[in-house]
């Protein structure tokens, strides 16, 4: 069966409850050290939720562009008086024995190259997502982790906001609507945000927008669907943003809408809906089973003065959520970084280290969820249904599809 069956760890609150403020899977006689790679905004946040998790240690960071050391250094002043070791070079820096593990938070078009550099390390690796720009570089991604001495942690960490864990949970772990039929995801939001160089404002950088944003939501819709995607049609493209954007000469070229529409092999029905010309954040995932409909969405908002909120309803007699509940995790860590899910999301790297089956994202999964981005963008600019098989031959993926 594929994408590979996601293994679930509780409800939103036994994961609170389980939280112990101690790592239990220290390595030898101290906590794990981390390596950052690319300090920029998600960089930063992987510092800072590792301080407030304090499992690991952020023993270092490696960034050449000296804004974001800069801003690194500052942020980590406020958070603590550890040392933090700026490397110059990566090749150093992953081979020191103070570093147990890797995070990198690079652009979406360094992370092949990185990864090939970090590799030599043999220790384990969370890499940000989306795992690559084009198919055949996450394939080769996918292939070179199944011969790591270690593991390749994807940071598809959305699966860990709560409302998705609780949606999860009901979903699988209570087959609360039985079999799954329909699946409907959409995200509203404000438009990509500025970034260093401006990667996210290109195609080439980013793979894409649903590529580079989405590969989140089609990583929840396959885990959900249980099943191999067999065929998609999107529409989409520019509509509001960016339209008169220019860096260094070159003109943006990114979309900013898109409806998304994909057949599983066991027959469930999924669509997705971005649009990024919104003010504020909206997040609703829709599943409609046999027993009934489960919605699980997010208010959220880039202004600190407007709160996040997240629910959950199950819409199944006699359901505890019949009417929507509220869900979510402690304030401190909903605000260190994307609703908490970071967080819980070093807590699976911090088990992998000890050696634990998680329900983290997986290579394979994360390449998954890449063939369905892929091949929306592709119909989208074909204008036509993709066959899912069909096209991964054409782009190399056939043993990958067929082994699926
Ligand atoms: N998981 C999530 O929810 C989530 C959210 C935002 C971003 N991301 C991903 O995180 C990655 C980084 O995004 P960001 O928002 O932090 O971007 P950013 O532009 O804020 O930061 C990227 C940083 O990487 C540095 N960098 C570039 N090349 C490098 C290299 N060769 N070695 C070391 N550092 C290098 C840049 O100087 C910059 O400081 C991207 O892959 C992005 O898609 C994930």
């Amino acid at each position: 069966m594929t994408p590979p069956p996601s293994p679930l760890i509780g409800c939103a609150a036994e994961r609170i409850a389980a939280l112990t403020p101690e790592n239990p899977h220290w390595i030898g006689d101290r906590k794990p050290g981390l390596l950052v790679v690319g300090a920029g905004m998600m960089g930063r946040e992987h510092m800072r939720v590792t301080q407030l998790l304090g499992w690991a240690e952020v023993r270092g960071m490696v960034d050449p562009f000296k804004g974001s050391v800069d801003w690194a250094l500052s942020d980590w002043r406020l958070l603590t008086d550890q040392p933090l070791k700026v490397y110059d070079d990566l090749r150093e820096a992953i081979q020191d024995s103070a570093v147990d593990g890797i995070v990198i938070s690079t652009p979406n078009h360094t992370h092949h190259n990185i990864l090939q550099t970090v590799c030599a390390s043999g220790k384990p690796i969370l890499l940000e997502k989306p795992m690559a720009t084009n198919l055949a570089d996450a394939e080769q991604i996918v292939r070179l982790a199944e011969a790591y001495p270690s593991f390749i942690q994807l940071g598809m960490q959305y699966r860990y906001k709560a409302q998705y864990v609780d949606a999860l949970y009901e979903l699988q772990s209570q087959s609360a609507l039985g079999a799954v039929k329909t699946i409907a995801m959409s995200e509203y939001r404000p438009p990509f945000l500025d970034k260093v160089d401006q990667w996210n404002k290109f195609n080439r950088n980013s793979g894409g927008t649903l590529v580079e944003k989405c590969c989140h939501y089609f990583d929840l819709i396959n885990v959900v669907a249980q099943s191999r995607p067999k065929r998609v049609y999107a529409s989409g493209g520019r509509a509001v943003n960016f339209l008169d954007f220019e860096w260094q000469g070159q003109s943006s070229d990114i979309d900013d809408h898109a409806m998304v529409i994909i057949d599983y092999d066991n027959g469930v029905r999924a669509s997705f809906t971005l649009n990024m010309f919104c003010q504020e954040l909206y997040e609703e995932l829709v599943v409609v089973g046999e027993r009934g409909r489960l919605v699980a969405s997010e208010h959220a908002s880039f202004h600190p003065d407007i709160r996040s909120s997240a629910r959950l309803q199950v819409e199944v007699p006699q359901h505890a959520a019949y009417q929507a509940v509220p869900v979510g995790y402690p304030d401190p860590i909903e605000s260190s970084g994307h609703y908490g899910a970071t967080f819980f999301e070093h807590i699976a790297f911090n088990r992998q280290l000890a050696g634990q089956t998680v329900d983290a994202a997986t290579p394979q999964q994360a390449l998954w969820s890449l063939i369905v981005a892929s091949a929306a963008q592709h119909s989208m600019q074909r204008r036509r249904e993709v066959d899912v098989a069909a096209y991964c031959e054409e782009q190399g993926l056939g043993d990958f599809y067929a082994a699926g």
